[in-house]
């Protein structure tokens, strides 16, 4: 029997991707969101057939402010017992010279749908006293950012909205967690223009890696997990470093 169905925003590649294959090794059906249909559409037929669970694409931007509901009405009959907010990506450049057009897109995808979703969703799991909910931050949420400042600021605020969030439905059978993720092999970098950046040159973990950090913490019901050991050290870091130090080091390490 099904254990309910995980929705994964952000499934059709890196760390989306590999959450939904655990998902699917679990029991859990699928329901697939990105914009790239055909790459959410082979993904679900190999995981069903591999896992024998149920699992479907749903292509939608998460850019559209009307994404959210739209997604939510589509998923009407399902019973939603994972949620996963990964879908996410960042601009690159100094703030004054950046492309305003990506950034508004940017606070969508990477706040205002992970929010949406949440609320959306959140009520159901409540009522039925079950259900897991996964947002993807980013070590990034620990420090500023120059030259992606909207991307670090918008995982600062994924951080602080999944704490807060943890807090309000404790001991109601419903979890919140954050998976807090350094640098990761995946498309991230390259969309961002961040490849050649020495935060990538230096060492980077499997979206493999992530992924299994990020569904062990949700499965435990933990409120927050940093992926990796070198990283978990790093944040201690941050906690006690100024911030203006912290910009400083965050600057040199956006560079090229
Ligand atoms: N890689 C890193 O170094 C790193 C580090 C810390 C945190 N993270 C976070 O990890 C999450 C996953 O990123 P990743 O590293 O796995 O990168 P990725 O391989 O580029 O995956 C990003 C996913 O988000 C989807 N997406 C992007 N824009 C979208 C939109 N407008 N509507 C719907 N889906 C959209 C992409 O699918 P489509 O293009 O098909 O829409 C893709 O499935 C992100 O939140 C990212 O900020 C990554």
């Amino acid at each position: 029997m099904s254990k309910g169905t995980a929705l994964i925003t952000g499934a059709s590649s890196g760390i989306g991707a590999e959450l939904a294959a655990l998902c699917a090794a679990g029991g859990y059906d699928l329901v697939l969101v990105a914009r790239s249909a055909e790459k959410l559409a082979e993904l679900a037929a190999g995981l069903s057939r591999a896992h024998g669970i149920a699992a479907r694409p749903l292509a939608a931007d998460l850019a559209d402010p009307a994404a959210a509901q739209a997604i939510f009405e589509q998923t009407r009959g399902d019973t939603i017992e994972i949620l996963i907010n990964n879908a996410g990506f960042g601009v690159l450049g100094p703030y004054a010279e950046t492309d305003w057009a990506a950034e508004a897109r940017l606070l969508q995808v990477n706040i205002v749908a992970l929010t949406h979703l949440t609320k959306l969703y959140l009520p159901e799991m409540l009522r039925r006293r079950s259900g897991r909910i996964l947002n993807v931050g980013s070590t990034a949420a620990f420090v500023p950012g120059p030259f992606m400042a909207m991307y670090y600021a918008s995982k600062a605020f994924v951080v602080s909205f999944s704490h807060a969030i943890a807090n309000e439905v404790n001991g109601s059978g419903v979890t919140v967690t954050v998976l807090c993720p350094g640098p990761t092999l995946t498309g991230f970098s390259e969309a961002a223009g961040t490849s050649e950046s020495k935060l990538f040159q230096g060492s980077a973990m499997s979206a493999a890696e992530v992924a299994r950090d990020g569904y062990r913490a949700m499965m435990a019901g933990k409120a927050e997990v940093i992926s990796g050991a070198r990283n978990r050290w790093m944040m201690l870091g941050t906690r006690l470093a100024p911030r203006t130090m912290l910009a400083g080091i965050a600057r040199r390490l956006n560079s090229t």
